[in-house]
């Protein structure tokens, strides 16, 4: 069932990551998405804003379309500090390691925990999938 939401962004390519900011919304594309140990990760570096607004609030959303179709992802994103999940991000994703290492003390990995995921469209009934 999270496989179906893990390919939803994979072939949508690019989704866009809300965070919280105090009382203000921020949005920005993302693309990583992998399916580790059962559990849907992201990546990102710790310097980055957003990394800071999920340490203060762990509550997201994500938003995606294609082909008539989109997805919202809402949970919570727990970061993951063991050095096998970043391994395992990195050698998914190739073109990081330009950038980022597991061991360096930016890259970060974080997990959906208590998330629902709702794929909608125009013609069809909204479908729901909680992982
Ligand atoms: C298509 C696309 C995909 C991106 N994917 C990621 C990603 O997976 N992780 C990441 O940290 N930044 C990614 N970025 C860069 C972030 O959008 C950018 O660093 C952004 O400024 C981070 O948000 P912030 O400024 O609020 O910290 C991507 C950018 C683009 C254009």
């Amino acid at each position: 069932m999270m496989e179906e939401v893990w390919k939803f962004l994979k072939d949508c390519g690019t989704y866009y990551l809300a965070t919280v900011d105090g009382d203000q919304p921020r949005v920005r594309p993302f693309g990583t998405a992998e399916i580790f140990e059962g559990k849907l990760y992201i990546q990102t570096g710790k310097k980055k804003d957003v990394s800071k607004q999920i340490q203060e609030n762990p509550k997201v959303e994500i938003c995606a379309f294609k082909d008539g179709k989109w997805i919202r992802v809402t949970g919570k994103l727990i970061r993951d500090d063991r050095l096998e999940a970043k391994v395992d991000m990195l050698d998914k994703n190739p073109g990081l390691k330009r950038m980022y290492s597991a061991d360096d003390d930016n890259t970060e990995v974080l997990y959906f925990d208590g998330a629902e995921a709702v794929i909608s469209s125009f013609t069809e009934e909204p479908r729901v999938i909680k992982f």
